[in-house]
């Protein structure tokens, strides 16, 4: 049993106030194992706090779950349980069920869902704010309203993507209305190419990130997209290889789907944060996949989006320094956000809670 984290409590109290829990409502906290069990426990104190049911659902950490497989996780096989937290109000995640079906019956039953992977020094450092979720909004609907999206780089990156089939998800690390999910801390916003619409290349570059692998690339590798699908990998160093053999390895040919794509709006996330760690259960993904001005490119599933490839395989692949247009409209600018509507002006740290 873990004693309870007292500044934990309050950073978790404030961040229940932006997801509105009230009096009266239900708040369930997910976990797997032992892991993250002080967060569970500072959770429940905090909801409790705030006038809400709590309570902690807890299963067997699956040993066979690999590290950077999606969609696959201990809940998956527990129906009773399933049902159960399709009647709570607030659904907060600590194992993972991002990309199955089971978080998505939640949502359509109108179940808000937040995740929290990150160590808390993250958490304080990204903590959301009102005018993050502005312009992260903002750029939704901006998303929302495009049919071309066209990414460019200095290094030959020239790609293009159809949109306007599915729907534009935004990230900005509270869940606030029935049936959204989120991620504390994110801030980023992003869609899926219409079917088999996406051609061009991807040049990634040195600086940019794996973040299934925790890896920055150091050398060169070259996608090749024709209809929505990877076509080639070239690269004459490791990070090609990398990259080839994790996608060959699941044997499955959606796995070189192209994913979900947007950009990054977080100016206290920070690119050189992104931490290397053996701790596979402490993420450290969302620095890497929220900064300012990153073009979050991915490949594999799209079931997030209500896509029906469900590929285990996923990457995301925070890039550097590129373009990014919608229907000609200049957002993204050798990776610094300039669109009015999202631009940071100045560009300082939130300040810390105490
Ligand atoms: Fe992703």
């Amino acid at each position: 049993m873990s004693t309870i984290d007292f500044d934990l409590v309050e950073l978790f109290l404030e961040e229940l106030k932006l997801c509105k829990v009230r009096a009266g409502e239900t708040v369930a906290v997910l976990t797997a194992g032992d892991e993250w069990a002080h967060y569970a426990q500072a959770l429940m104190k905090a909801a409790s706090r705030l006038g809400a049911r709590t309570f902690n659902a807890n299963v067997q950490r699956n040993q066979d779950l690999r590290a950077a497989v999606q969609g696959r996780h201990p809940f998956s096989d527990q129906p009773l349980l399933l049902e159960t937290l399709k009647q709570c109000d607030m659904v907060i995640d600590l194992v993972g069920l991002l990309f199955s079906r089971e978080q998505l019956d939640m949502q359509k039953a109108g179940v808000r869902i937040l995740r929290i992977m990150e160590p808390v020094n993250v958490l304080r450092a990204m903590f959301p704010t009102r005018e993050l979720a502005q312009r992260v909004e903002r750029g939704r609907s901006l998303l929302m309203g495009a049919r071309h999206m066209h990414i460019t780089s200095r290094h030959g990156t020239d790609i293009h993507y159809e949109l306007g089939q599915y729907p534009v998800m935004s990230e900005y690390g509270y869940t606030d209305e029935p049936g959204r999910w989120d991620n504390f801390p994110s801030g980023f916003v992003f869609t899926q190419a219409n079917d088999g619409a996406v051609n061009g290349r991807v040049v990634l570059r040195h600086g940019d990130i794996l973040a299934a692998f925790k890896r920055y690339l150091q050398s060169e590798v070259v996608l090749t997209i024709e209809n929505g699908y990877v076509t080639k990998i070239e690269g004459q160093g490791m990070d090609a290889d990398l990259i080839r053999t994790y996608m060959d390895s699941f044997h499955d040919p959606r796995a070189y789907a192209v994913s979900h794509i947007g950009w990054g709006l977080n100016d206290a996330a920070r690119w050189y944060q992104f931490e290397s760690t053996r701790n596979l259960h402490n993420e450290h993904v969302m620095n890497a996949l929220s900064f300012y001005g990153n073009v979050l490119f991915s490949l594999g599933p799209n079931v997030e989006l209500g896509g029906d490839n469900d590929t285990a395989c996923h990457l995301d692949i925070p890039l550097r320094g590129c373009s990014l247009t919608l229907d000609g409209v200049e957002i993204v600018r050798d990776g610094d956000v300039v669109h009015p509507d999202m631009r940071v002006e100045r560009a300082v740290n939130p300040p810390a809670l105490s």
